[in-house]
């Protein structure tokens, strides 16, 4: 048997042993994912007692996701990392090779980028996009939104330096797709977007949208990273607003998907466990 698991501090309310159960029973593959609590400053010697529980029991460990706050230790951890996980700065999957080696990819920008294409049926080149945060999360997604062939792409932030700093660094990768990125304080963002994208931690502190609503076309998508109550006040705010609201269950399963691609080598069926994700967290 082919062990998972997802590793976070906290980690007892994620939603990827089911997603990835379901993966795993449609598409016949035999595999156990679990979740595992890291002590804070203990990523390392989870991941490393995790592989050897399985070895002790004659099973194999083959990778595992990774959430808040361990991103960055895993992309410290990982002995090579896919271009997308170097430019993030930041690790979501870690694979273990045969070899013993271990590698690290990032799965949440693509997963956005699915969700939002495929999903939600937005094509995003040509458009126009607004990034709302410069942290870990607006971080691990800008790539893969860059690859799009998106039109202009702002990121905006309170801390506005942080901006400038992941824009900086994702300059090469606009310029090559011909996309106009740029770095802008919260209430001076110019324009009007066809798609919003929070990536910021201020739903969850109950404060309001940090952006004026100008920022929305009428009927632009408005995605939130998070999901749930968490998402709650970016979500009614966009309604209010004439847009259309998106939680991030969508590209929960979807990162989840990419992540079971990257160890299996089969797609799973992630429009379906999305419908069936979706039913079972309205019911809650
Ligand atoms: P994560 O990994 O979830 O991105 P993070 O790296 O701590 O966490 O980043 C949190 C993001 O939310 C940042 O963009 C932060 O803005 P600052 O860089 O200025 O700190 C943003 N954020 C958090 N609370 C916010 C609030 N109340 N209003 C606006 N932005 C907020």
């Amino acid at each position: 048997m082919d062990r998972y698991c997802v590793i976070g501090n906290p980690v007892e309310h994620s939603r990827s042993p089911w997603i990835h159960a379901r993966f795993a029973a449609l598409t016949g593959q035999a595999l156990e994912y679990g979740r595992r609590l890291a002590p804070l400053g203990g990523f390392a010697a989870t991941v490393d007692s995790f592989r050897a529980e399985a070895a002790a029991a004659g099973d194999r460990a083959g990778g595992c996701n990774v959430t808040v706050p361990f991103k960055f230790d895993a992309a410290a951890m990982a002995q090579s990392l896919s271009g997308r996980a170097r430019l993030a700065q930041a690790v979501n999957t870690l694979r273990f090779e045969p070899d013993g080696r271990i590698h690290g990819d990032n799965t949440d920008g693509v997963g956005l980028v699915n969700d939002i294409e495929r999903n939600a049926g937005v094509p995003l080149a040509g458009r126009d996009l607004l990034l709302i945060g410069a942290g870990g999360a607006a971080a691990g997604v800008l790539g893969p939104l860059l690859d799009t062939g998106l039109r202009r792409l702002v990121v905006a932030n309170r801390t506005v330096d942080k901006a400038v700093a992941l824009v900086r660094r994702h300059s090469a990768q606009a310029l090559g797709h011909s996309t106009a990125l740029e770095a802008w304080a919260l209430d001076a963002v110019p324009g009007s977007f066809d798609v919003v994208v929070n990536a910021t931690a201020s739903s969850l502190a109950g404060d309001a949208v940090p952006v004026p609503a100008s920022v929305l076309r009428p009927g632009a998508l408005a995605v939130d990273m998070m999901y749930g109550r968490a998402a709650a006040g970016f979500m009614d705010w966009a309604s209010a607003h004439g847009a259309v609201p998106r939680d991030g269950l969508g590209m929960l399963v979807e990162q989840a998907a990419e992540a079971f691609a990257l160890w299996r080598g089969v797609r799973p069926p992630s429009a379906q466990v999305l419908a069936e994700l979706r039913t079972l967290v309205d019911a809650a």
